[in-house]
Protein backbone atom coordinates (compact mmCIF):
# COMPACT_ATOMS: atom_id res chain seq x y z
CA UNK A 1 0.00 0.00 0.00
CA UNK A 2 1.27 3.20 -1.15
CA UNK A 3 1.15 6.58 1.60
CA UNK A 4 0.19 9.73 0.27
CA UNK A 5 3.23 12.30 0.83
CA UNK A 6 2.47 15.05 2.96
CA UNK A 7 4.24 18.45 3.31
CA UNK A 8 6.27 19.79 6.55
CA UNK A 9 4.16 22.38 6.84
CA UNK A 10 0.76 19.95 7.63
CA UNK A 11 2.54 18.50 10.85
CA UNK A 12 4.81 21.80 11.91
CA UNK A 13 4.91 22.24 15.49
CA UNK A 14 5.24 25.64 18.15
CA UNK A 15 5.55 25.28 21.09
CA UNK A 16 6.03 27.85 24.32
CA UNK A 17 7.68 27.15 27.79
CA UNK A 18 8.11 29.69 30.45
CA UNK A 19 11.38 28.84 32.49
CA UNK A 20 10.73 28.42 36.32
CA UNK A 21 12.75 27.18 38.96
CA UNK A 22 12.18 23.98 38.76
CA UNK A 23 13.88 23.88 35.50
CA UNK A 24 17.01 25.30 36.77
CA UNK A 25 20.39 25.20 37.88
CA UNK A 26 22.29 27.05 41.02
CA UNK A 27 23.27 29.57 38.42
CA UNK A 28 19.66 30.37 37.31
CA UNK A 29 19.93 28.71 34.09
CA UNK A 30 18.17 26.24 32.59
CA UNK A 31 19.09 21.99 32.69
CA UNK A 32 19.90 20.38 29.38
CA UNK A 33 17.81 17.63 30.29
CA UNK A 34 14.66 19.88 29.89
CA UNK A 35 15.33 21.52 26.97
CA UNK A 36 16.41 17.66 25.47
CA UNK A 37 12.36 16.73 26.92
CA UNK A 38 11.09 19.98 25.16
CA UNK A 39 12.85 19.08 22.01
CA UNK A 40 11.77 15.13 22.64
CA UNK A 41 8.21 16.24 23.55
CA UNK A 42 8.07 18.69 20.17
CA UNK A 43 9.63 15.71 17.95
CA UNK A 44 7.01 13.42 18.94
CA UNK A 45 3.83 15.58 18.01
CA UNK A 46 5.22 16.82 15.44
CA UNK A 47 6.10 12.79 14.04
CA UNK A 48 2.26 11.72 15.02
CA UNK A 49 0.64 14.54 13.25
CA UNK A 50 2.67 13.37 10.35
CA UNK A 51 2.57 9.94 10.62
CA UNK A 52 -1.04 9.61 12.42
CA UNK A 53 0.34 6.50 14.16
CA UNK A 54 2.43 6.27 18.09
CA UNK A 55 6.34 7.08 17.68
CA UNK A 56 9.14 6.64 19.41
CA UNK A 57 12.40 7.96 19.70
CA UNK A 58 14.77 5.93 17.95
CA UNK A 59 17.66 8.41 18.31
CA UNK A 60 19.05 12.40 18.51
CA UNK A 61 21.78 13.37 17.12
CA UNK A 62 24.59 15.49 18.85
CA UNK A 63 23.55 18.47 20.81
CA UNK A 64 25.09 21.61 21.44
CA UNK A 65 23.96 24.26 23.76
CA UNK A 66 25.19 27.91 22.26
CA UNK A 67 24.32 29.85 25.09
CA UNK A 68 22.08 29.98 28.39
CA UNK A 69 19.01 30.37 28.82
CA UNK A 70 17.69 32.16 31.86
CA UNK A 71 15.25 31.97 34.71
CA UNK A 72 11.94 33.51 33.66
CA UNK A 73 13.04 33.46 29.70
CA UNK A 74 10.38 32.39 27.52
CA UNK A 75 11.41 29.31 25.02
CA UNK A 76 10.12 28.62 21.35
CA UNK A 77 10.28 25.51 20.13
CA UNK A 78 9.73 25.12 16.41
CA UNK A 79 9.70 21.38 14.82
CA UNK A 80 9.26 20.39 11.20
CA UNK A 81 9.99 16.48 9.36
CA UNK A 82 12.57 16.91 7.21
CA UNK A 83 12.63 13.17 5.55
CA UNK A 84 10.59 10.26 6.64
CA UNK A 85 11.89 6.57 4.81
CA UNK A 86 10.11 3.73 5.38
CA UNK A 87 8.69 3.49 9.12
CA UNK A 88 11.16 6.20 10.49
CA UNK A 89 11.68 10.05 10.07
CA UNK A 90 13.86 13.22 10.77
CA UNK A 91 12.46 15.86 12.90
CA UNK A 92 14.66 18.94 13.38
CA UNK A 93 13.65 20.81 16.22
CA UNK A 94 15.19 24.75 16.55
CA UNK A 95 15.19 26.10 20.60
CA UNK A 96 14.92 29.92 20.66
CA UNK A 97 15.17 31.76 23.87
CA UNK A 98 13.56 35.26 24.49
CA UNK A 99 14.40 37.73 27.21
CA UNK A 100 10.54 38.98 27.83
CA UNK A 101 12.25 42.09 29.23
CA UNK A 102 14.66 42.97 26.50
CA UNK A 103 13.46 41.27 23.44
CA UNK A 104 17.15 39.52 22.64
CA UNK A 105 16.30 36.77 20.87
CA UNK A 106 19.20 33.68 21.17
CA UNK A 107 19.17 30.62 18.50
CA UNK A 108 20.27 28.23 21.79
CA UNK A 109 20.07 24.89 19.98
CA UNK A 110 19.42 22.68 17.14
CA UNK A 111 18.10 18.98 17.67
CA UNK A 112 17.73 16.13 14.85
CA UNK A 113 15.82 13.80 16.34
CA UNK A 114 14.78 10.32 14.52
CA UNK A 115 11.36 9.13 15.01
CA UNK A 116 9.66 5.50 14.68
CA UNK A 117 6.23 4.74 13.70
CA UNK A 118 5.13 1.63 15.62
CA UNK A 119 1.83 -0.60 15.32
CA UNK A 120 -0.53 -2.17 17.57
CA UNK A 121 1.98 -4.80 17.81
CA UNK A 122 4.84 -2.46 18.76
CA UNK A 123 6.86 -3.45 15.43
CA UNK A 124 7.51 -0.49 13.17
CA UNK A 125 5.38 0.57 10.62
CA UNK A 126 4.79 2.26 7.33
CA UNK A 127 4.76 5.99 7.02
CA UNK A 128 3.90 8.65 4.91
CA UNK A 129 6.76 10.24 2.59
CA UNK A 130 7.76 13.67 3.16
CA UNK A 131 6.90 16.18 0.03
CA UNK A 132 9.32 19.11 0.43
CA UNK A 133 7.39 21.99 -1.56
CA UNK A 134 9.82 25.22 -0.68
CA UNK A 135 13.63 25.57 -1.64
CA UNK A 136 14.25 25.57 2.51
CA UNK A 137 12.47 22.22 2.56
CA UNK A 138 13.66 20.77 -0.42
CA UNK A 139 17.14 21.77 1.74
CA UNK A 140 16.39 20.35 4.67
CA UNK A 141 15.34 17.11 2.91
CA UNK A 142 18.83 16.36 1.34
CA UNK A 143 20.62 17.37 4.44
CA UNK A 144 18.60 14.60 6.40
CA UNK A 145 19.25 12.02 3.64
CA UNK A 146 23.07 12.59 4.00
CA UNK A 147 22.62 12.57 7.91
CA UNK A 148 20.34 9.40 8.08
CA UNK A 149 23.04 7.38 5.99
CA UNK A 150 25.78 8.64 8.75
CA UNK A 151 23.61 7.90 11.51
CA UNK A 152 22.60 4.16 10.45
CA UNK A 153 26.48 4.06 10.02
CA UNK A 154 27.07 4.75 13.65
CA UNK A 155 24.31 2.41 15.04
CA UNK A 156 26.08 -0.05 13.32
CA UNK A 157 29.02 0.51 14.61
CA UNK A 158 27.76 0.93 18.43
CA UNK A 159 25.94 -2.38 17.58
CA UNK A 160 29.35 -4.18 16.64
CA UNK A 161 30.69 -2.99 19.54
CA UNK A 162 28.28 -3.72 21.92
CA UNK A 163 27.86 -7.04 20.87
CA UNK A 164 31.78 -7.62 21.78
CA UNK A 165 31.88 -6.21 24.92
CA UNK A 166 30.47 -7.98 28.07
CA UNK A 167 27.79 -6.28 30.45
CA UNK A 168 29.90 -4.91 32.88
CA UNK A 169 33.21 -4.31 31.87
CA UNK A 170 36.01 -4.92 35.18
C1 LIG B 1 13.53 2.31 17.56
C2 LIG B 1 13.11 0.86 17.46
C3 LIG B 1 11.58 0.76 17.38
C4 LIG B 1 13.74 0.29 16.17
O1 LIG B 1 13.42 -1.07 16.15
P1 LIG B 1 14.25 -2.11 15.26
O2 LIG B 1 13.78 -3.48 15.60
O3 LIG B 1 15.69 -1.80 15.32
O4 LIG B 1 13.64 -1.84 13.86
P2 LIG B 1 14.34 -1.69 12.46
O5 LIG B 1 15.76 -2.11 12.43
O6 LIG B 1 13.38 -2.35 11.52
O7 LIG B 1 14.30 -0.11 12.23
C5 LIG B 1 13.06 0.57 12.10
C6 LIG B 1 13.37 1.97 11.64
O8 LIG B 1 14.08 2.66 12.67
C7 LIG B 1 15.28 3.21 12.13
N1 LIG B 1 16.25 3.19 13.22
C8 LIG B 1 16.50 2.15 14.05
N2 LIG B 1 17.43 2.53 14.95
C9 LIG B 1 17.75 3.80 14.67
C10 LIG B 1 18.66 4.73 15.25
N3 LIG B 1 19.42 4.42 16.31
N4 LIG B 1 18.73 5.97 14.73
C11 LIG B 1 17.97 6.30 13.66
N5 LIG B 1 17.07 5.47 13.08
C12 LIG B 1 16.99 4.22 13.58
C13 LIG B 1 15.64 2.31 10.98
O9 LIG B 1 16.46 2.98 10.06
C14 LIG B 1 14.27 2.02 10.40
O10 LIG B 1 13.83 3.14 9.66
P3 LIG B 1 13.30 2.97 8.13
O11 LIG B 1 12.26 1.90 8.14
O12 LIG B 1 12.68 4.31 7.85
O13 LIG B 1 14.49 2.66 7.29
C15 LIG B 1 13.63 0.01 18.68
O14 LIG B 1 15.04 0.04 18.70
C16 LIG B 1 13.11 0.54 19.99
O15 LIG B 1 11.99 0.25 20.39
N6 LIG B 1 13.93 1.34 20.72
C17 LIG B 1 13.50 1.94 21.96
C18 LIG B 1 12.71 3.22 21.68
C19 LIG B 1 12.34 3.95 22.95
O16 LIG B 1 11.88 3.33 23.88
N7 LIG B 1 12.53 5.24 22.95
C20 LIG B 1 12.24 6.06 24.08
C21 LIG B 1 13.47 6.49 24.82
S1 LIG B 1 14.33 5.15 25.57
Amino acid sequence: MSLEGKSPKESHVEMTELVLPQHTNALGTIFGGVVLSWVDIAAAICAQRHTKKTVVTASIDAMHFLAPIRLGWIVNIKASVNYASNTSCEVGVKILAENPLTNEYHHTASAYVTMVALDGNGRPTPIPPVQPKTDDENKRYDAALRRRTARLALKKDLKKRSARKPLLDP
